[in-house]
């Protein structure tokens, strides 16, 4: 469960502040499937990276899963980093040099985990994204759809509580977009994970249950979505769509 309060972010760019975050609160419970919607330069970015741990707000408070981010230590914040979030970016962000495997191995490299283990949740996480054939595949051999499953493999590798996505799908055409939302979907529907992603896209956004309207560094309003779209059966009705999720 994550939960902010009041967040704020200021850049300050020569004479000029930017406030990036203009005091933001929400919460998002485990198991959710949220978007975060909004204009360029809303703040969704600034907002993630936040959520991420990958940055720190000018002010406001952030508790994951009960515990104030500000309260820990650095070795605190490092654990959260590497076992409670994962997160993936718009451009995928993988190593070049090194296969998908090597990639996906990356986030245990340094915590103890044995190199069987490692090399055993590494092939485990890229069978769920459905890469399993491809894991000595080096990034410039794999699609973008591909290697944005790599990324979402490396995110999920140390089973975090909470998977966040910065325009996941930005970098990508509809329909391979489309794919990695199912990907969300179903780690979301079969295996109660937390997903939060970012999109500026209404359709993308209507595939959760939920859309957290940002403008201007500030929560505009928050919609639910009573049936939100099942990815990749759009053109159909929302009852064969919701069949398929039964059989799937
Ligand atoms: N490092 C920075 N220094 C100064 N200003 C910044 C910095 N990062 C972001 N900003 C400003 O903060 C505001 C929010 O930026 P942010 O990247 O969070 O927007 P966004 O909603 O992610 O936009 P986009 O949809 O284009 O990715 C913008 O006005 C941007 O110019
Ligand atoms: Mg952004």
């Amino acid at each position: 469960m994550i939960e902010v309060k009041d967040l704020t972010k200021i850049y300050q760019v020569g004479d000029m502040e930017v406030h990036a975050l203009d005091g933001v609160s929400m919460k998002i419970d485990d198991g959710e499937m949220v978007s975060i919607m909004g204009p360029s330069g809303s703040g969704k970015s600034t907002l993630m990276a936040i959520l991420g741990c990958l940055d720190i707000p000018t002010s406001g408070r952030y508790w994951i899963d009960g515990d104030e981010v500000e309260k820990m230590n650095e070795d605190e914040q490092a654990f959260i980093r590497a076992h409670k979030i994962g997160f993936v970016f718009q451009q995928f962000n993988l190593l070049p040099r090194t296969d998908a495997l090597e990639n996906v191995m990356l986030p245990m490299i340094y915590d103890g985990t044995s190199s069987k283990e490692r090399i055993e949740r590494a092939t485990e996480a890229l069978e769920i994204v459905g890469l399993g054939e491809r894991i000595h595949h080096h990034p410039n051999q794999l699609s973008g759809g591909q290697q944005q499953r790599v990324a979402i493999a490396r995110a999920l590798v140390n089973q975090p509580s909470i998977l966040l996505a910065d325009e996941p799908t930005g970098n990508l055409d509809s329909k391979t977009g489309a794919e990695i939302i199912a990907i969300f979907q179903k780690l979301h529907r079969e295996r109660h994970q937390t997903v939060v992603y970012v999109t500026h896209d209404a359709f993308t956004a209507r595939h959760t249950e939920r859309i957290i309207h940002i403008a201007d560094g500030k929560v505009q309003r928050e919609e639910m979505v009573p049936h939100p779209l099942v990815a990749g059966a759009s053109h159909r009705s929302e009852d064969a769509a919701a069949n398929d999720a039964e059989e799937a």
